[in-house]
C-alpha cells in the first residue's frame, strides 16, 4: 500500500484558532507556521511549488512580482480575511489560481470594535485612562474631559457593505441619525431608514461622526484627504476599522490641529505593524493594533469559512466565496 498522502497539501501561514487547525489537520496534509511570523516573498514563492493550497492572512503579500515567480502547483489561496488588498487578484487569477475570502463572519466583531473606537475617541478614553493609571488624577471639575455625545448625533458611513450595515445596526441602538455613501443605493430593507448620499462630499458635510467601511483599492487610497477633512463639521470624530490607506495620515493630523476633527479612533494604519509614531503624542487618537475581527468566536468562524472554501474547491465545486 502506498503511504503517499492523497490529501491536498495545505500551508497555513499564521497561528489560526485551535478549532481551525484541528479541522485542517484532520482534512489536509498541513504544514502550519507555528512561528507565526508573516510569510515572506521567498516563502510564498517556495510554497507555490510545495503546496496545492495556502490559507494566508492579510499579512502575506501576493504582489504581481511574487505571483510571476510562482510554480504551477498552487491551485487556491483561501484567505483568512475579508480584505484582499494584499492579493493582486488579476495576477493570481491570470495564473489560474482561485482566490477566496471570509465575508460575513467578521462583520459583528469589526462593528463592535468600531463602536468601541467611536465611543472611546468621543469620550477621551486615552487621556482618561492615562490620568487614572498614572496616579495623576488629583482633581475633578464639570469642565473636566468634556466629550462629544454620540446619542442622537449624525453618523456618516462610507461603505455600506456587511460591516458598514452591522455598524449601522449597533449605532441605531444609540439613536444615531445614519447617513451613508456607497457605490449604489441599498434596497429599503437593508438601508433601514439611513439616508443615501451619491457623493462622499455631501455625506461628509453631515457627518458629526464618520466611520470608514470600504475596501482598500486604488480608488479609495487617501480617500480622506485634506480637502475632504475640510468638509466635515467642526469637531467631527473619525473612525477607521477598514484599512489604513483610506486616510491621508498627515492630513488627519492637520485636521486635528485645526479642530476640524476633535478625535479619531483607529484600528488601521498606513504602516502595519507599527502604526504612525507621530500619533502617539495625541491623546485624542484612540488606537488599537488591527484587532477588529479578533474575538474567539470570529476567529473560529473565519478559519472554518476558509476551510469551507477549500473543501468545496477540492470537491470540484465552486467555493462560496470565490472572488
Ligand atoms: C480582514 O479580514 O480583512 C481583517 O482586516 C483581518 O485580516
Amino acid at each position: 500500500m502506498s503511504n503517499v498522502s492523497l490529501k491536498p497539501r495545505l500551508w497555513i501561514t499564521r497561528r489560526l484558532s485551535d478549532a481551525t487547525l484541528e479541522r485542517a489537520v484532520r482534512d489536509y496534509d498541513v504544514v502550519i507556521n507555528h512561528d507565526d511570523l508573516p510569510g515572506t516573498a521567498e516563502q510564498l514563492i517556495a510554497a507555490s511549488a510545495e503546496f496545492d493550497a495556502i490559507i494566508p492572512c492579510h499579512s502575506e503579500h501576493f504582489s504581481a512580482e511574487v505571483v510571476a515567480q510562482f510554480s504551477d502547483r498552487l491551485k487556491i489561496i483561501a484567505n483568512h480575511s475579508v480584505g484582499v488588498d494584499h492579493c493582486n487578484l488579476p495576477a493570481l487569477q491570470g495564473r489560474g489560481i482561485a482566490v477566496t475570502n471570509t465575508p460575513d463572519v467578521l462583520s459583528d466583531a469589526t462593528a463592535e470594535l468600531a463602536m468601541l473606537l467611536m465611543l472611546g475617541a468621543a469620550r477621551h478614553a486615552v487621556a482618561g485612562d492615562k490620568i487614572v493609571r498614572t496616579g495623576a488624577w488629583d482633581s475633578w471639575s464639570p469642565a473636566f474631559m468634556v466629550g462629544k455625545q454620540v446619542t442622537g448625533a449624525r453618523l456618516g458611513i462610507i461603505g455600506m457593505g456587511r460591516v458598514g450595515r452591522a455598524f449601522a445596526t449597533k449605532a441605531r441602538g444609540f439613536d444615531m441619525e445614519i447617513h451613508y455613501y456607497n457605490r449604489s443605493q441599498l434596497p429599503a430593507d437593508q438601508a433601514k431608514g439611513a439616508t443615501y448620499h451619491d457623493r462622499v462630499e455631501s455625506l461628509l458635510e453631515v457627518s458629526d461622526f464618520l466611520s470608514l467601511h470600504c475596501p482598500a483599492t486604488l480608488d479609495t487610497t487617501n480617500l480622506m484627504n485634506a480637502d475632504r477633512f475640510g468638509l466635515l463639521p467642526m469637531g467631527a470624530v473619525i473612525v477607521n476599522t477598514a484599512r489604513g490607506v483610506l486616510i491621508d495620515e498627515d492630513a488627519m493630523l492637520a485636521a486635528l490641529g485645526t479642530g476640524r476633527i476633535a478625535a479619531a479612533g483607529l484600528d488601521c494604519f498606513q504602516v502595519e505593524p507599527g502604526g504612525n509614531p507621530a500619533f502617539a503624542a495625541h491623546n485624542n487618537i484612540f488606537m488599537l493594533p488591527h484587532i477588529g475581527s479578533a474575538t474567539r468566536q470570529t476567529r473560529d468562524a473565519m478559519g472554518f469559512r476558509a476551510l469551507d472554501n477549500l473543501d468545496a474547491f477540492f470537491a470540484g465545486k465552486l467555493p462560496g466565496d470565490l472572488l
